[in-house]
């Protein structure tokens, strides 16, 4: 049996420490190695501070995997190019992205010099950013996010690679968004709810008639040709300071196709032309495309 590793499926906390390496010229072996010890850093938190709810991932970059290991996830692409005249969207690949998430704020601080310790002098930390609860699980835009997240056990079906070498594993998607707060808090209320899909202070969903096509929700909400649901399992969190804010956006799923898919609609280059509104308002200031495999995969150094 394959463990997945704990901050693919986490439920929902209080805080979050967000890391983008890159790997410096000839370390790949070391990096190998400390990452084959990641998942004994995350049981040890888990197990010493209990009340803290600590999970912890990395995932290694699209771009970086044939470097540290032999075999590739069948599905692993770059992060997707917009293709849209309508909207440029940043692609800004890192190595390896960690999420480490918690209800304290120290525990996280512990880990990152725990982590830090294993990789000194073998990677470039390029980005670090912290991520915490927002009111009742808020967008910085006021709005509920994650509502219609996959829930229990579901939660695993659609984040997880099922079978095969890879199971356990998760393609991930990261995006740091950076808000227009001053635009976004000019616009009148129904405004806002119609660039979601949903009312704001209650979370209540739009009949499908009063959705406009423009609107977050209708963006994507997607099925596939056979009437399922294209499902993702978000695991993002709001960040900032006054001056810079938005959302760390986290996309975990079995598949990268359906993340790329919501994209292209957000875009509107999937063929139907509309913008996603919401990016009126807010901007990808990074996108990059990742896997973390199961916490055995990285114990084996990537034997299969
Ligand atoms: C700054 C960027 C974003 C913000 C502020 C945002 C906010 C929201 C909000 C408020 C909801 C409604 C509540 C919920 O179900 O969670 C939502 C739903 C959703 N968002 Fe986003 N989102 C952002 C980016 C994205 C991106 C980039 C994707 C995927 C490419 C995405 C995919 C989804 C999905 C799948 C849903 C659920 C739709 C449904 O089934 O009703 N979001 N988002």
């Amino acid at each position: 049996m394959m463990q997945a590793q704990s901050g693919i499926c986490a439920e929902p906390n209080l805080h979050a420490s967000y890391l983008m390496f890159d790997i410096a010229a000839g370390q790949e072996a070391d990096v190998r190695q400390a990452l084959a010890h990641f998942p004994e850093l995350c049981r040890d938190l888990e197990t010493s501070f209990p009340d803290a709810a600590f999970s912890g991932l990395v995932a290694i970059g699209a771009a970086v995997w044939d470097r540290l290991y032999t075999h590739r996830p069948p599905e692993l692409q770059p992060f997707p190019p917009s293709a849209s005249p309508q909207f440029q969207a940043a692609v800004t690949p890192f190595d390896l992205f960690v999420q480490f998430r918690a209800d304290r704020f120290d525990v996280l601080h512990l880990a990152g010099q725990r982590l830090m310790a294993r990789l000194a002098g073998r990677v470039r930390l390029r980005e670090e950013y912290r991520g915490f609860r927002f009111l009742d699980f808020r967008d910085l835009t006021g709005f509920v996010d994650g509502t219609e997240n996959p829930q229990g056990a579901h939660r695993a079906e659609v984040a997880l690679v099922a079978e095969g070498p890879y199971a356990g594993g998760s393609y991930l998607h990261v995006q740091r968004y950076v808000h227009n707060m001053t635009h976004w808090q000019r616009l009148a209320l129904k405004e806002q709810e119609d660039t979601i899909g949903r009312t704001k202070q209650e979370n209540i969903e739009y009949a499908s008639a009063d959705k406009p096509q423009t609107s977050h929700i209708k963006r994507v909400n997607l099925k596939s040709a056979d009437g399922q649901s294209k499902e993702i399992l978000r695991q993002s969190m709001p960040w900032g300071t006054l001056e810079e804010q938005g959302l760390y956006f986290i996309s975990c799923c079995r598949t990268p196709t359906h993340f790329n898919d919501m994209l292209d609609s957000m875009y509107g280059s999937n063929g139907q032309g509309h913008l996603d509104h919401l990016l009126r308002y807010t901007r990808p200031v990074t996108g990059a495309a990742f896997f973390a495999p199961s916490e055995t995969f990285l114990q084996q150094g990537g034997v299969i």
